[in-house]
């Protein structure tokens, strides 16, 4: 093992035997390793290239890899549940996530970009955003340190409109790219060419580059291909699990300020 190795990922890491949560990890380097003995950092190249189980390593290597991967993980949830609170809107601050959103969470934090993307579904009121919210905190709790970005539609576009000194094309790259975007009411602003061909161009980067994505929508489910353009509909049918959120409307029930 040389220090250039300790990040590939081709090696691979036994989450489950060292009861670590799944998740990209950065391996020991040389140096960090020495003091446990001689031999050590030639048996966690064979470990980590899957050539010795960790049943063959010994206590101190064992407890040693433990606690340098909780270390991280612990590190990196911190500042992913910092994140969350210093981008949170107020008013979805104390959402908690249920399952599916856990589950969903997990699948993120493991791996981003096998993760499938979210679809909620449901009329106004009902808990979509609060929903996706929590899933956004669920991720951070997950220990993925992924920087989300949160836009309603109609704010999307409001980035985007053409004005002068405003590099729009920019603003729409740094919103395509972000490691998990979740875009708030989608279909319900106001229709335009140039707004479609905004959501497509976002569905299809999203897509293509198979980026995780929280979607929210009052459109019932055969209304999203009429409203938002077939080629963004069939996306979206393929990239996201489609979850229906029901009830009434909560704004009306809840008496909330
Ligand atoms: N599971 C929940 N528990 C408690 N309050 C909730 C829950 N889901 C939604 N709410 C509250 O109900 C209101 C409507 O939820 P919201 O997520 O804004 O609905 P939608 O996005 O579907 O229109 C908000 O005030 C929200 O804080
Ligand atoms: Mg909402």
């Amino acid at each position: 093992m040389t220090d250039d190795q300790t990040h590939k990922s081709r090696l691979t890491i036994d989450h489950e035997g060292l009861g670590i949560p799944a998740g990209a990890y950065a391996l020991p380097t040389l140096g960090a390793v020495e003091h446990l003995g001689e031999d050590t950092h030639s048996r966690f190249a064979a470990h980590f290239a899957g050539e010795l189980p960790l049943s063959a390593l010994t206590d101190a290597e064992t407890a040693f890899l433990r606690e340098h991967f909780f270390d991280q993980f612990a590190d990196r949830r911190q500042r992913a549940l910092e994140y969350f609170g210093r981008n949170v809107p107020l008013r979805f601050r104390d959402a908690a996530p249920e399952e599916p959103a856990t589950a969903w969470a997990k699948e993120v934090a493991a791996d981003p970009h096998t993760a499938r993307s979210v679809l909620l579904l449901g009329p106004t009121g009902t808990g979509k955003t609060h929903w996706a919210y929590g899933a956004l905190r669920a991720v951070a709790s997950a220990g993925a340190w992924v920087p989300w970005t949160a836009v309603t539609e109609a704010d999307l576009y409001s980035r985007l409109r053409p004005r002068p000194g405003h590099d729009q094309e920019a603003e729409f790259q740094k919103i395509a790219r972000t490691p998990l975007l979740f875009l708030d009411d989608l279909g319900a602003a106001k229709p335009s060419e140039w707004a479609e061909e905004v959501i497509y161009r976002l569905v299809n980067h999203r897509y293509d580059h198979c980026l995780p994505s929280l979607f929210a929508s009052n459109l019932a489910p055969k209304g999203l291909a009429d409203t938002l353009g077939a080629r963004v509909a069939s996306r979206l049918t393929q990239m996201c699990d489609r979850i229906a959120i029901k009830g009434e409307d909560r704004r009306l029930t809840k008496g909330q300020a």
